[in-house]
């Protein structure tokens, strides 16, 4: 990982040598000018990352650099410096297209935060860019967010199966994204121009149910009024989703089986047989073993339809996601009711990591759109998210087993590199999580490499 780079510009030279002292010592690459034109030349040289520019300077003063460079499309971060007295010509800057300024004489800690975070929002929104890229690339499936190792297999899976014909289970507790994987078996197939249509099983008694899925003909039972197609015959060249199969009763899972080996089948009160090319993607949250066992679902219905299955993971066995799902939904929400979000403010993140997400995904949506909704001013907090989320966090008992004993670099070390992993190597979540910027784990990641190497 290649040091940051800063350029100092400023024609004293007690100033740039005790900004370079410092700056030095927090890792970054150095390079002084002491005036507009010299920095110009270094510019394109040296490539800095943030130029750190006095505003009065001889031959060409900071707001003409500045100005020059953003011309030149130079991608630097400019903060300036100014004297009190000149902070009008600082807020010119800023129009200019400064990111911000500092007050001389200059405070070294308020300094190096301002130098930080300003990097590190270019840092940022670059790699933000990046990595919007590879998930529409890889790891995202028609709208489903994760990059977990289980959450791939199942878009391989899902990427596979939609080829083909064969009947998919998808299996998952409630708010895993079920419905999802359904949709996107469907848009990846060669039927994906075909209807996708759903059936909710629970939510219908027998013999509505049984309408649904196969139609039924004039007066074939109270209220079948006109003749009407059932499910099957609307979802023909396209995918039929049985949503919630574990709660068909028995006496309907004999018919479906029946339609699922034959691919026919007759409308209630009808003789005709009817003849479909439907691909079947059934879904339930219930374990269906268990039902097997238990003698509620038929033993064969369930080889019938699992020919094919999906299994999604709960959220909190995959918490690793949660950002990249957080970021998705602030932006959904953000949208729909009309407000600018930053993100989340420092510590929101770890109260969202540290819950257990009994209802998945939804639940996490559900959260972040309340969060949305209640939010005061560009962060989301803490404060606006459920109470249940809110409560103290138990201690975690890995760290407790550091303390006491242990050093604070050592403590350090052992949460960059514990968050690292949870992260799946993420330098930005892992910083996000932590409160601290992607440049000091980077930083950090450097040393315990060259300690490992003495
Ligand atoms: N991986 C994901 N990426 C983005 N959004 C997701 C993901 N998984 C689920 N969601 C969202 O979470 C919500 C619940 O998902 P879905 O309805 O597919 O869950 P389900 O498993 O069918 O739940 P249930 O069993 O309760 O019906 C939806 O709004 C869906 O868009
Ligand atoms: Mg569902």
């Amino acid at each position: 990982m290649p040091k940051e780079r800063i350029l100092v510009v400023d024609d004293e030279q007690n100033a740039r040598s005790a900004l370079r002292t410092i700056l030095a010592e927090e890792g970054y690459e150095i390079r002084e000018a002491v005036n507009g034109e010299e920095a110009l030349s270094l510019l394109s040289e040296f490539a800095p990352d943030l130029v750190l520019c006095d505003v009065r300077m001889p031959k060409m003063d900071g707001l003409t650099l500045l100005r020059t460079a953003k011309a030149q499309g130079s991608e630097a971060v400019f903060v300036m410096m100014t004297a009190y007295a000149a902070v009008e010509t600082a807020v010119e800057a800023m129009r200019a297209g400064a990111e911000n300024y500092l007050v001389k004489p200059i405070e070294v800690t308020a300094a190096l935060l301002f130098i930080e975070k300003a990097l590190e929002k270019k840092g940022l929104s670059r790699e933000a860019g990046l990595l919007r890229e590879r998930v529409r690339e890889r790891y995202r499936l028609d709208g489903m967010v994760g990059e977990a190792p289980e959450m791939q297999a199942v878009y391989e899976l899902v990427r596979q199966a939609a080829l083909t014909r064969a009947t998919v289970l998808v299996l998952g507790e409630s708010g895993t994204g079920k419905e999802l994987i359904a949709q996107a078996l469907h848009e990846q197939s060669p039927r994906k121009d075909k209807p996708f249509i759903k059936v909710a099983c629970a939510a219908l008694s027998e013999t509505l149910l049984e309408s649904e899925l196969f139609g039924h003909e004039k007066g074939s039972f109270t209220g079948a009024a006109g003749r009407r197609e059932g499910r099957f015959e609307l979802a023909d060249g396209g995918t039929l989703f049985l949503d919630e199969i574990g709660e068909m009763p028995h006496s309907m899972q004999v018919k479906l089986l029946r339609a699922l080996q034959q691919r026919e089948f007759e409308r209630v009160g009808g003789t005709q047989t009817i003849k479909v090319d439907v691909r079947v993607v059934a879904a339930t949250n219930r374990d269906l073993v268990a039902e097997v066992k238990d003698g509620r679902f038929r033993e064969d219905l369930y080889y019938r339809l699992n020919v094919v299955s999906v299994t999604l993971p709960p959220l909190r066995r995959r918490k690793g996601d949660i950002p990249a799902l957080v970021s998705l939904f602030v932006e959904k929400y953000g949208k729909s009711y009309g407000k600018e979000l930053r993100g989340l403010a420092p510590g929101t993140m770890n109260a969202l990591l540290a819950h257990d997400w009994p209802g998945n995904v939804r639940e996490l949506e559900n959260a972040i759109e309340r969060a949305v909704v209640l939010a005061k001013g560009p962060e989301l907090t803490a404060d606006d998210l459920p109470p249940s989320l809110r409560g103290p966090r138990p201690a975690s008992r890995d760290s407790s087993s550091l303390v006491p004993g242990a050093t604070m670099e050592q403590i350090e070390r052992e949460a960059i590199l514990r968050t690292l992993e949870f992260a799946s190597g993420s330098t930005t979540r892992a910083a996000e999580i932590l409160g601290i910027s992607v440049r000091k784990i980077q930083y950090r990641l450097k040393e315990f490499g060259a300690e490992k190497a003495t």
